[in-house]
């Protein structure tokens, strides 16, 4: 992938997940990489893991959706390297339940997290973009939000919001050079999932047209290619990692 190296990216969520092994491949390519997380312990171990391989690799403890918190870090970061060029909002939670047994504090949560710290996390990240004239933000949706899914009002309605979101920021940012897209994974193999009995894993595989759960590394790898030079005419876009299971 092409223009990575020496690019400044703030990967949130980035301590564990899809975001630890983004935070890997960025670091990989070149790029200084800025975890976002407030899960300090994983975030970093990951930081010094790759700091020990001469990797350009910081962590900062935030928390997305305090607003006060996020200034004060893009603030950091910009007296530090002076730009931000990518921003990978990937910072997500769960908070599952069906509609008649889930309460506002389950609501509230999720919105707070998916929706309210992509918001502000852009928000305060973008202007450093505009004055640089480049950028890309990457924003990370899920098939439950072009779907829907059972036991999941809170989150439909946060990853369906990213995608909103990531077409309004495409055409306000586009004529300051900012390319803002989406990706919505389906079925990924992440700790937790692995964690499922084999045959609820393998009745998921069943439904995906290939076959097969994803990798956190198929995510890993469409940042990659969203964030370099290989995307600069893509915007507005909303990539599913999903191995067909939307169709
Ligand atoms: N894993 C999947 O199958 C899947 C599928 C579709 C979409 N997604 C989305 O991908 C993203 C990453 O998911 P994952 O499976 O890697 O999750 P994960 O739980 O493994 O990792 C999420 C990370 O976000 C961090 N985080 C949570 N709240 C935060 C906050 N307020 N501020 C900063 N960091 C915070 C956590 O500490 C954690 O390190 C999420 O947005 C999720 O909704 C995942």
């Amino acid at each position: 992938m092409e223009g990575l190296n020496g690019k400044v990216v703030i990967i949130t969520g980035g301590s564990k997940g899809l975001g630890n092994a983004a935070v890997k491949k960025f670091a990989n390519s070149g790029s200084t990489v800025v975890i976002w997380d407030i899960d300090e312990t994983s975030g970093n171990n990951l930081a010094n893991q790759l700091q020990a391989e001469g990797k350009s690799v910081i962590f900062q403890k935030v928390n997305t959706c305090d607003e006060e918190n996020v200034i004060q870090s893009v603030e950091i970061i910009i007296s530090k390297y002076s730009k931000i060029d990518v921003l990978i909002n990937n910072a997500g939670i769960t908070r599952d339940a069906t509609l008649q047994k889930m309460d506002k504090n389950q609501w509230q949560q999720v919105i707070d997290i998916n929706l309210t710290g992509v918001f502000l996390c852009t928000k305060y990240v973008s202007p450093h973009m505009i004055k640089q004239n480049s950028g890309r933000i990457i924003n990370t949706s899920s098939i439950v939000g072009i779907q829907g899914n059972f036991g999941q009002t809170n989150y439909a309605a946060s990853k369906a919001g990213v995608i909103a979101m990531t077409k309004t920021w495409a055409k306000e940012l586009g004529r300051k050079g900012i390319c803002v897209n989406a990706v919505a994974p389906g079925f990924i193999l992440t700790d937790m999932v692995r964690a499922m009995p084999p045959e609820v894993l393998q009745k998921m595989s069943d439904k995906v047209p290939l076959g097969k759960l994803g990798e956190a590394e198929d995510v890993a790898d469409t940042y990659l290619f969203l964030a370099s030079d290989n995307a600069k005419y893509i915007n507005g876009a909303t990539i599913s990692i999903d191995g067909g299971l939307n169709i």
